[in-house]
């Protein structure tokens, strides 16, 4: 039995440990969102996520935790994070493995009302982030840099954003100067989210689109412009009524490739990742393409430990031009 005190004490430690290390690295950076706390504890299975001043705490309990961790262990754990940081501005979010989300593809459900919704910033741009009512905040902190080196190679061309969520992608690419952007989802609450980012950062939507549609339908559909840029970050598995079957990343990542290809102008670079942890990037996946695997650079020191995702930089390999499909 995991003592609850002791637990709550490592965890104080660990935070104002963690605080002091990586505020200096934020500050250089300037980085005003950041992970705070990691798992680094297994007893302590939560995540701390720093908003501009506003914690959120995600329970990352697992099922074998359950007789040993119960609620008053999350108390706990809450009033140790307020006493560690001083921080009162706290939030709480539930991220237990859902065994079941093939069954019910309820990744992405709506969690409450609380309605905390906060505009911060990175890398100059500005972002609407919500602490309290989804199972994640529109901001993904783990692909910061990705981000960062997506909007490097942006300016001029024309940009692709595959499951795109809140457009993060879209807006840093956009606001370096991308010619245009087309950015797919499947969700009309994330592309409305999305919107408004682009619209708090004075992108203009004349040239930046935003599209609902199940990605790999739309590749199959689409027959306008090639793209010279393209971020695919597809979720591990989704299914939902608006698109025909389910997307399995292990399953289906060769196929949504061999999509992407055929949308990609010569000379594209194709910036791909994935949070599955097993995955293993199968060969016949964009052949003639060099494929790097960019992870060790795009994955930030606030995320060191835990490996949040991997990352490829697909480019058409020296001396020929990649064949499109697979
Ligand atoms: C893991 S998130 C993508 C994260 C995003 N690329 C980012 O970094 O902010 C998953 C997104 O994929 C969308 N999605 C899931 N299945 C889809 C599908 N078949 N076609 C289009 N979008 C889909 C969800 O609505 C959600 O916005």
């Amino acid at each position: 039995m995991i003592d609850p005190l002791r637990a709550a004490e490592m965890l104080g430690h660990r935070l104002t440990k963690n605080r002091r290390h990586l505020a200096r690295w934020a500050r250089r950076e300037q980085v005003t969102c950041w992970r705070l706390y990691d798992r680094d504890i297994p007893d302590v299975p939560i995540t701390v996520d720093d908003y501009e001043g506003a914690l959120v705490i995600a329970d990352c309990r697992r099922a074998r935790h359950d007789e040993v961790l119960d609620d008053g262990w999350l108390d706990a754990v809450a009033g140790a994070v307020r006493d560690a940081t001083g921080v009162v501005d706290l939030h709480h979010k539930t991220r237990r493995r859902m065994a079941d989300r093939h069954a019910t593809g309820a990744q992405y459900q709506r969690l409450g009302e609380g309605g905390a919704w906060r505009e911060v910033g990175e890398g100059g741009r500005r972002f609407l982030v919500n602490l309290s009512d989804y199972l994640d905040t529109g901001l993904f902190l783990d692909h910061r840099r990705t981000r960062a080196l997506v909007a490097a190679e942006a300016a001029g061309k024309r940009m692709l954003n595959l499951f795109a969520y809140t457009g993060a992608f879209t807006v840093h690419a956009a606001a370096a100067g991308a010619a245009t952007t087309m950015s797919v989802d499947l969700s009309n609450t994330y592309l409305d989210w999305a919107a408004e980012n682009l619209r708090r950062n004075r992108i203009d939507p004349r040239r930046h689109a935003l599209e609902r549609a199940d990605v790999l339908a739309w590749l199959n559909a689409y027959r306008g412009p090639r793209f010279d840029l393209v971020v695919v970050d597809p979720p591990t598995f989704s299914n939902s009524k608006k698109m025909q079957g389910s997307f399995d990343i292990l399953r289906d990542h060769v196929a949504l490739l061999a999509g992407v290809a055929r949308v990609a102008a010569p000379g594209a670079v194709i910036w791909f990742s994935t949070n599955h942890r097993g995955f293993a990037l199968d060969e016949r996946a964009l052949p003639g393409f060099a494929r790097p695997e960019r992870s060790h650079d795009t994955v930030p020191p606030d995320f060191g430990y835990s490996r949040p995702h991997r990352s490829w930089r697909f480019s058409a390999a020296a001396g020929g031009q990649p064949r499109p499909g697979g």
